[in-house]
């Protein structure tokens, strides 16, 4: 789908008249969905904790929801597609986290790796390959035949789709070789355009948070960490960030105690055993973001009140 307007477009509007939106598909999406059903979905969601920006950061909003799906449900469809994306959507989840990187002719793209080889059929460099050659790859067979004929999408698509679905994004600024900068300036372009969708940015690269925050902070921005360091809240205030998102395997109860007692917004990645989301719940994360939304959402329908200490 390319469309340079939200509003006028005709897709959307056949999208508008149509109740049951998720499930359709160019490309036998009903078929897909059935195939790849890996259990009931979970129940709605209305359970979501708000976000806590201050008011030097970015207004709140939105809320977080207590699960968010991992490149959408990067267990059941090929990752950072527009399938995994609406496949989450049916499993209940209300945001998808995905990957955004910078084509050679500077467009904005979702795919996880600086290099085409693992999730798609094309080879080398991302930002080597312009859009057109991008777009004319296929990104879904690696993972399985019914999802032949996938293709990389633009933000544009992603925006769109998770619009039409009542989604919303943790959308993370993915640099890997091309210029933060610039990477930051497409994607803000792209955003004032989905003013109405909940897009939370994170990244870890620390040049493309303080872009953010320059250029654009009314939308919120994680800052996205493997370790916590020594200094974190220092940091966090210096970088004008609106949440931290961070290796679930780096926290401990002591570590996520201090940043939920500073009223830091904790998102937790990559989580798909049910017993471990539910500590991490238990210890006041915020959110946790699966490959597995279908099995998290079933388990844990609603943000479990963190334990009392
Ligand atoms: O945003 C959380 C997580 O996606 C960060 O790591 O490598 O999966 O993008 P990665
Ligand atoms: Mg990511």
């Amino acid at each position: 789908m390319e469309s340079n307007d939200f509003a006028a477009n005709a897709h959307i509007a056949a999208f508008k008249t149509t109740q049951d939106f998720r499930f359709l598909t160019e490309n036998n999406w009903r078929k897909r969905l059935v195939a790849s059903s890996s259990g009931a979905p979970g129940s709605a969601h209305t359970n979501c904790q708000c976000f806590a920006a201050t008011s030097q950061k970015a207004k709140p909003v939105f809320k977080i929801p207590h699960i968010i799906a991992h490149r959408g449900a990067s267990v059941e469809a090929p990752e950072n597609t527009i399938a995994a994306f609406r496949v989450a959507g049916a499993r209940n989840a209300k945001w998808v986290e995905c990957d955004v990187t910078l084509s050679a002719d500077n467009k904005c793209v979702l795919i996880h790796d600086e290099t085409l080889e693992r999730t798609t059929n094309g080879k080398g460099s991302i930002h080597q390959s312009d859009l057109a050659t991008l777009r004319g790859l296929d990104a879904g067979a690696w993972f399985s035949d019914i999802y032949k004929g996938e293709r990389i999408p633009t933000l544009t698509d992603t925006l769109e789709t998770l619009y039409f679905m009542e989604m919303g994004a943790n959308l993370e600024i993915k640099p890997s070789g091309c210029d933060p900068v610039r990477l930051c300036h497409e994607v803000i372009a792209e955003l004032k355009r989905a003013k109405d969708l909940p897009i939370l940015i994170s990244s870890f690269d620390d040049i493309a948070v303080a872009e953010m925050r320059k250029h654009a902070p009314e939308i919120p921005c994680g800052w996205l960490l493997e370790t916590l360091p020594e200094n974190w809240k220092a940091e966090y205030d210096r970088l004008g960030a609106s949440a931290i998102h961070i290796d679930h395997a780096a926290l401990t109860p002591v570590s996520a105690a201090e940043i939920v007692k500073a009223g830091v917004p904790l998102v937790c990645y990559t989580i798909n055993e049910v017993d471990r989301a539910r500590e991490l719940f238990a210890w006041g994360v915020t959110s946790v973001i699966t490959d597995d939304p279908a099995k998290l959402i079933t388990a844990i329908p609603h943000r479990p009140l963190p334990s009392t200490r």
